[in-house]
């Protein structure tokens, strides 16, 4: 009698998870997915292919930078949006009681952005993660979209093992952030190199877009650090990262990844010579600026690349798309981030 008590108890405990495994081996229609900042650069680009792989789709954003960048999603039944804030408990309450697991992409992002709105960033990207972390239960899994900023300046090669330096509050929160989600457990972390490419939701501020962009319409660029050593992957490939690990959660659960590539590890001035090719400009190396974050590291992408992840997006076709975008768009757009 005992021992069937003890069966059922723990047949009734792991319900959840056998059923959310189930459905995730042999049909995604079933699994419930949460998107926190879903009409984001990243999010407008990995909704779209989540619904085109049946998954259910609920996107929380309080469309911050007024994007209409989800509106071709609105004729799938599978796709849910909540205008809300991530710091508003009841929302949050409701939408994560529905989820099988959730993507944590909302967030003040980007050190310039951070330094302009200090307290909105902690609180957004910091008191709304710990939030989302007191709110879901243990059986729903979280990837958080975590950064490559975490590691600050790093000497050598740059591996998920490197000692967490952040030298921005960008960096600062993203890490506290990560910590927490880590420290609960069933979370994957993905430390993203800097994303690049045409999103719905289009960012300028990202680095290949915004020389690409003034290469094309400036005919100019100044560049600093111009050896610095930076990681890029192309938001088709993070949205990819997403459905990948969504697939094989319990595989890759209670993980820190790299995600990258090593072919994406290039010096500012390789970048811009990959631009060079695509389009005609005049770069002029100086000491105009600096990296708040100090990004000059060599990323191994080992680990992920070890689970079976490939990018599909080479960076030469990345900036062929880019300066074939932008040569069909306006000069002057509003499309940067919150600065
Ligand atoms: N794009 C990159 O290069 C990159 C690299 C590494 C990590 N990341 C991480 O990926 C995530 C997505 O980045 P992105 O490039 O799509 O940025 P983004 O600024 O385009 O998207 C953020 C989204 O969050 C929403 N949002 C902001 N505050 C919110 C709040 N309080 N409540 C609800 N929604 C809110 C915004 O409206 C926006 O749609 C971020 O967490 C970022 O730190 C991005």
């Amino acid at each position: 009698m005992k021992l069937e008590y003890t069966i059922g108890g723990l047949a009734e405990k792991y319900k959840f998870i056998y059923n959310a495994v189930k459905k995730m081996s042999n049909n995604n229609t079933q699994i419930k997915v949460l998107i926190t900042g879903g009409a984001g650069f990243v999010g407008s680009t990995l909704v779209p292919l989540l619904l085109q792989k049946g998954f259910d789709v609920t996107v929380v954003d309080n469309l911050m930078y007024h994007q209409d960048s989800l509106l071709g999603n609105a004729l799938a039944k599978n796709f849910h949006f909540i205008l809300g804030d991530t710091r508003d408990e009841a929302v949050m309450k409701s939408a994560i009681n529905n989820a099988d697991a959730i993507v944590h992409l909302a967030a003040i992002v980007g050190e310039p952005a951070c330094r302009m709105h200090p307290d909105l960033a902690k609180s957004v990207n910091l008191e709304a993660s710990k939030l989302i972390n007191k709110l879901r239960s243990k059986d729903q899994a979280i990837i958080f979209a975590s950064t490559g900023s975490n590691y600050g300046k790093v000497d050598g090669i740059c591996t998920e093992e490197t000692p967490l330096n952040p030298l921005s509050l960008y960096g600062e929160t993203k890490t506290a952030a990560e910590k927490q989600f880590l420290e609960k457990g069933n979370c994957i972390a993905y430390r993203f190199a800097t994303g690049f490419g045409i999103s719905p939701r289009l960012r300028l501020d990202l680095l290949p877009n915004d020389f690409a962009h003034r290469a094309v319409h400036e005919k100019f660029i100044a560049v600093y650090e111009k050896d610095f050593r930076r990681t890029f992957i192309h938001v088709r490939d993070m949205a990819k990262a997403f459905l990948f690990v969504l697939e094989r959660i319990n595989e890759m659960k209670d993980n820190i990844y790299n995600v990258g590539h090593e072919s994406m590890n290039l010096s500012k001035e390789a970048l811009i010579n990959k631009i060079k090719e695509k389009t005609d400009f005049h770069a002029h190396f100086a000491p105009v600026g600096h990296d708040p974050d100090q990004r000059d590291y060599e990323v191994s992408y080992e680990k992920i690349n070890k689970t079976g992840f490939s990018i599909d997006i080479s960076i030469d076709d990345g900036i062929d798309e880019l300066v074939r975008a932008f040569k069909m768009k306006l000069a002057s757009v509003p499309y940067s981030n919150l600065i």
